[in-house]
């Protein structure tokens, strides 16, 4: 576990101090380097997250901004939550305060921290499985993604799957909505226009080979790093929704937008097992109703703002293009026959198949 703390921390936000926003207070976190440790400590967590007069605190890593709707959404389970289960609080770290993705996985596992918002491409790394889910075209839209990944005939084994290995639970999904490709120097229209770019991905097999059949190489790296990897021009591209486009501004320094729509991404609220077989049955009720209600209010956010990302990014001299869908469609099509290969991995994507027609 050390070592997660010892590896380097990313700028939690680009301008100003990153913040915690915990439910009735904001904790200032004095450097953007400061480990996850001392963040946790430094708003009154600590290794117990047992507060004063028995008071319970969940603490919730999320690598957004408070822009963003996944921020709101959890704002608001957090409020369900403290007025439906006597002295539980939700404490939100937005913007990477607690580390990337991959990290908080680890610090969700060790029980450090309760729950996190992690991407479909994390838990690839942890259970095949969840591929299945991640490739391109298996979600026709994002009511279909949220019918699927809230169907518990079909995930019912698969969010439950990580429990034995790494005490994690995942309770539900959050849309990442279509995914595109932007990029520094220009638009693109064809795989062939992407000819030698630095895209950067999430960090697992898969995406590496999303980018290669985009046309470019890979280049794996932390959410919070690209801003400046573009900036630098580590990275000549990256792929992501409008909403992180804009809310993590990557449109300052990559303002050529491109509808590749590759695939629709999926998030996941995961929680330490412990943490959540401590909930009475009468909290755990409380707790699923204020999930389902903040993935319900989230998707409607998220057509709210995707609008707006468009319109401001636009703003600031973004441009949005239209591709050649043929050839993308083309150049992505071997990735589901080549990833989604055992039967476990087939019979979910055929139930989310299914459930398109
Ligand atoms: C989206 C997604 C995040 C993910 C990010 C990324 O913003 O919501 O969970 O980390 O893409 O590309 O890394």
């Amino acid at each position: 576990m050390t070592e997660i703390f010892e590896r380097r921390r990313h700028e939690a936000t680009k301008d100003g101090k990153p913040t915690v926003r915990t439910h009735g207070r904001t904790c200032l976190v004095a450097t953007a380097s400061v480990a996850a440790t001392l963040v946790l400590a430094s708003c009154g967590g600590g290794a117990e997250s047992t507060g004063p007069a028995g008071e319970r605190s969940l603490r919730l890593a999320l690598n957004q901004s408070e822009e963003h709707p996944s921020f709101t959404a959890l704002d608001h389970f957090g409020d369900h939550l403290r007025e439906n289960i006597d002295g539980v609080n939700l404490d939100i770290y937005p913007n990477e305060t607690l580390g990337g993705q991959a990290e908080v996985l680890q610090l969700v596992a060790s029980g450090a921290v309760d729950m996190a918002v992690v991407s479909g491409a994390q838990l690839e790394n942890l259970n095949k499985d969840f591929i299945a889910f991640n490739v391109p075209r298996v979600f026709d839209d994002i009511d279909h993604q949220m019918d699927v990944v809230h169907d518990p005939q079909i995930t019912g084994e698969l969010y439950t799957s990580l429990e034995e290995d790494h005490d994690l639970t995942v309770v539900g999904g959050f849309t990442q909505g279509a995914r595109s490709v932007y990029t520094a120097d220009g638009p693109v229209q064809t795989p062939d226009d992407l000819a030698g770019a630095n895209i950067r991905v999430q960090e697992s097999p898969l995406n590496v080979a999303i980018a290669e059949a985009l046309g470019g190489s890979a280049a794996p790296m932390v959410y919070g790093e690209l801003y400046t990897g573009l900036q630098a021009g580590v990275v000549d591209a990256a792929e992501n929704n409008e909403v992180s486009y804009f809310t993590q501004r990557h449109y300052e320094v990559a303002p050529y937008w491109s509808y590749t729509e590759h695939l629709i991404g999926l998030d996941y609220l995961i929680i330490n097992s412990d943490a959540l077989a401590g909930l009475s049955d009468e909290q755990r009720a409380a707790f699923d109703e204020g999930w389902t209600a903040a993935y319900e209010e989230h998707a409607v956010l998220w057509a709210e703002a995707t609008e707006e990302a468009i319109t401001g990014a636009e703003a600031d001299g973004a441009e949005f293009h239209q591709v050649d869908e043929a050839s993308f469609a083309e150049a992505l099509d071997g990735l589901v026959e080549e990833f989604v290969v055992t039967d476990t991995q087939r019979e979910l994507h055929n139930a989310a198949r299914e459930a398109a027609e």
